[in-house]
């Protein structure tokens, strides 16, 4: 069986493991072929996130991918690539700070229901393995978005009761944020946790549009109706 690896170049390995995942087929190119091949991994069993990479343009776990002839693996997109598979996550980890991303330091002291605990319990298993934020096509439009894997996670502590910033964040989100997603459910196809990043942005933009805020290509049609241009309710 052959595959191929995006590194410098398209380089080809003839492999011998039938029915491994890609995780035991980049460690035997490894260790019998090509000590220099670069890639992350680390639980080998779909819970740290790290091996996340493309193969034939489809984001998946290489620890739980089988491989097939001729497959080709490349690294995550819309990240700088450090080697081989390996890419820098800084800027999806900067989006989730810049998203407010995160339980404030004070929160509501109440305790939660069984039902409100199953409000966020998708989310909360979110194994940051960046995979919808490589599948978003809008980056190619605009770098600055933050994004599904931020999103996702916003969503995660706003619709949570102990949260008491739930307007601070709601209103972060607002700038290339929820209105620039197209709802093309490409991070919900590739979430290997089932997590639906996409509805998690409608979600958002309900809680914003109670918030007073609007879609701002729509902004436009209210004008002079108690909007302003950007979609920012006017007061
Ligand atoms: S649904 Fe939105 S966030 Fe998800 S991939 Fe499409 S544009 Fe990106
Ligand atoms: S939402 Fe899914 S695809 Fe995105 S980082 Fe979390 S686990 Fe990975
Ligand atoms: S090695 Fe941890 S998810 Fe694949």
């Amino acid at each position: 069986m052959k595959i191929k690896i995006q590194r410098e170049e398209l380089c080809e390995y003839e492999v011998t493991s039938n029915d491994a995942t890609l995780l035991e087929i980049l460690n035997e190119i490894k260790t019998t072929q090509d000590s220099s091949l670069t890639f992350a991994s680390g639980c080998r069993s779909s819970v740290c996130g790290s091996c996340a990479v493309r193969v034939n343009g489809r984001e998946v776990l290489a620890c739980s991918f089988h491989v097939q002839d001729g497959d080709i693996v490349e690294p995550l997109k819309n990240s700088e690539v450090i080697r081989d598979l390996v890419v820098n996550m800084d800027k999806a980890l900067e989006f989730n700070a810049k998203a407010k991303a995160y339980q404030s330091s004070t929160c509501r002291d109440v305790s939660l229901s069984p039902d409100d605990e199953k409000i966020n319990e998708v989310q909360s298993d979110c194994i940051l393995c960046s995979s919808c934020y490589s599948a978003c096509p809008v980056y190619a439009v605009n770098p600055e978005f933050l994004g599904p894997f931020a999103l996702t996670r916003v969503w995660r502590y706003v619709s949570d009761k102990r949260e008491v910033d739930n307007k601070e964040k709601i209103d972060t989100i607002q700038t290339n944020g929820v209105w620039d997603c197209t709802l093309c459910n490409e991070c919900t196809l590739v979430c290997p946790q089932g997590i639906s990043s996409k509805t998690d942005i409608e979600k958002l933009r309900a809680r914003s549009s109670l918030a007073g805020y609007m879609d701002p290509s729509f902004a436009s049609f209210g004008a002079g109706f108690g909007s302003s241009f950007d979609g920012s309710p006017s007061f």
